[in-house]
């Protein structure tokens, strides 16, 4: 039986990890490192990442992880003493004194996942995360370039988005060929029903925004889309996981799950990330039964639905009538995450308080990328989406080969389409690796950002095979130095 001694090891480990991926990139600039150290704890502790009051990593630990000495850190924390920031507690530790002035309620923004997007993308006025990192925690496409051509002038957007451009419900155009996509899916769908919304990941926020108050219940799988956990922490939701296994969400503990009556279930029916799972049609059936028996609103997710790489069956919202289900889902996998383009589709009274509410948030998506929607939509044949899934499934046949030449004792069950894998290690020693990757210059995602659970699958990490062949095989071999670095301690 696991101590309490160990489980504390255990979540010491994975804040430490957590850390490490907030402060990646803090020696990138030049100086003395003690001081880039302090500086970067010190945005930490502004963004809010910590707690007043909370206890940092020793100097000890914090020296080990990031391979310095224990004086830099010793330094770096005596700086942040010297303004007040920290404060040593003698034979307790060091502690955050004041949140400082930016601080926000913690848990509002999102995992390190995002952390790493949002400092990815800040250009060059801030320092960079490791510069030559290869990112395989990210599952979206890897460029724009694939997308179909398309050409748009100011007359376009006359013709197009005709008076003021401000849209909550989106063109009428773009909704038309989205319902038209729905149809063919087999849920039956009129443009009446269809909100554009900025990526998918906006319409989850709005589902949020209808129907949840803080303190509410939200069943999820776990493991899950980061995006969702993060958007149902952000309303207040305490977040109940439910497992999956090749066939997608399990159905006797969904059952359990949703007799202790929840404000909502979110449930990614085609394709399911991390695992690449498409829910067979059996389980369908009972999703659809429990949530009419249940009468719980459902958020069914198909932003992965168009990279399945069978056919894609009816979604569970065509066995649910008129019950409250919102199907979410996104162009950025089937051209391009930039765009931001993404759609909610709902029983009419429903989609109009998503309109409302999106009309809130920021008063329609851009015409000009609903323009450039409707454009691929329209252009985007058969054949372009038979190539695209091609070269995924390509990409995922290199990681694979790669992971086998390199790490063959990993494990993971084959996707049925999608973007990343959800691998198995020998040993639970997850969060290690994350941190000796990041050294090695690969980054992957780990159940602390996918899970709804505290220390869950920590024998797990996800892996993206959106980027090219070259770039997976290197990211591997990287990945291959890291679990040298600690296999010979995990196997002990
Ligand atoms: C399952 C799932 N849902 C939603 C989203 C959000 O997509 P979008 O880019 O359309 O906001 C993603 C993006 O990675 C996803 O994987």
């Amino acid at each position: 039986m696991e101590n309490r001694a160990t489980s504390a090891r255990v979540d010491r480990s994975r804040h430490l990890h957590a850390l490490l991926v907030e402060l990646q990139g803090w020696d990138s600039r030049g100086g003395p490192r003690f001081r880039l150290l302090a500086r970067a704890i010190a945005r930490t502790v502004e963004r809010g990442w910590f707690d007043p009051g909370a206890r940092l990593p020793s100097e000890r630990s914090l020296a080990a992880a990031l391979h310095l000495s224990r004086g830099t850190a010793v330094a770096a924390y005596d700086l942040l003493v010297a303004d007040g920031l920290l404060e040593r507690r003698p034979g307790s530790g060091t502690f955050v004194v004041a949140p400082g002035v930016l601080a926000l309620p913690t848990g509002r923004e999102g995992s390190a996942l995002v952390h790493r997007l949002v400092e990815s993308s800040a250009g060059a006025t801030a320092p960079q995360p490791t510069p030559d990192l290869i990112d395989l925690s990210i599952s979206v496409l890897a460029d724009a370039g694939p997308m179909p051509a398309f050409r748009l002038s100011s007359a376009d957007l006359a013709d197009v988005a005709a008076g003021t451009g401000y849209s909550p419900w989106g063109l009428p155009l773009l909704r038309e060929q989205l319902a038209a996509q729905l149809t063919t899916w087999g849920v039956p769908t009129g443009s009446g029903q269809v909100v554009v919304t900025t990526g998918a990941q906006q319409a989850i926020s709005l589902a949020a925004a209808c129907w949840l108050r803080p303190g509410d219940t939200v069943v999820v799988e776990d493991p899950t889309y980061p995006g969702a956990i993060a958007t149902f922490r952000q309303a207040g939701a305490q977040l109940v996981g439910v497992p999956v296994d090749h066939h997608g969400v399990q159905t006797g503990p969904l059952a359990e799950a949703l007799a202790g009556r929840p404000a909502l279930v979110y449930l990614q029916s085609t394709l399911h990330s991390p695992t690449g799972a498409v829910l067979s049609e059996h389980r369908r059936q009972q999703v659809a039964e429990l949530v009419l028996q249940h009468r719980t609103p459902l958020v069914e997710d198909l932003a992965l639905a168009g990279l399945a790489w069978g056919s894609t069956p009816a979604p569970i919202a065509a066995r649910c009538g008129d019950e409250p289900v919102a199907v979410v889902g996104s162009l950025s996998k089937r051209f391009w995450g930039g765009l931001r383009v993404g759609w909610a589709r709902a029983p009419e009274t429903l989609a109009l308080r998503l309109a409302r509410v999106k009309a809130t948030h920021d008063l329609g998506s851009s015409a000009v990328s609903q323009v450039v929607a409707q454009q691929l939509l329209a252009r985007a044949d058969a054949q372009q989406h038979h190539t695209q899934r091609a070269e995924l499934r390509g990409r995922y046949d290199t990681l694979a080969a790669a992971l086998r030449r390199h790490l063959p004792d990993w494990r993971w069950t084959e996707p049925e389409g999608g973007l990343s894998v959800w691998v198995q290690l020998p040993q639970p020693v997850a969060a290690q690796l994350a941190v000796a990757g990041l050294r090695h210059g690969v980054a992957v995602a780990t159940a602390e950002e996918l899970s709804p659970a505290d220390a869950a699958h920590p024998d797990r990490i996800r892996l993206s095979f959106a980027p090219p062949p070259a770039t997976l095989e290197e990211g591997v071999q990287r990945l291959a130095g890291a679990w040298e670095e600690i296999g010979p301690r995990s196997a002990g």
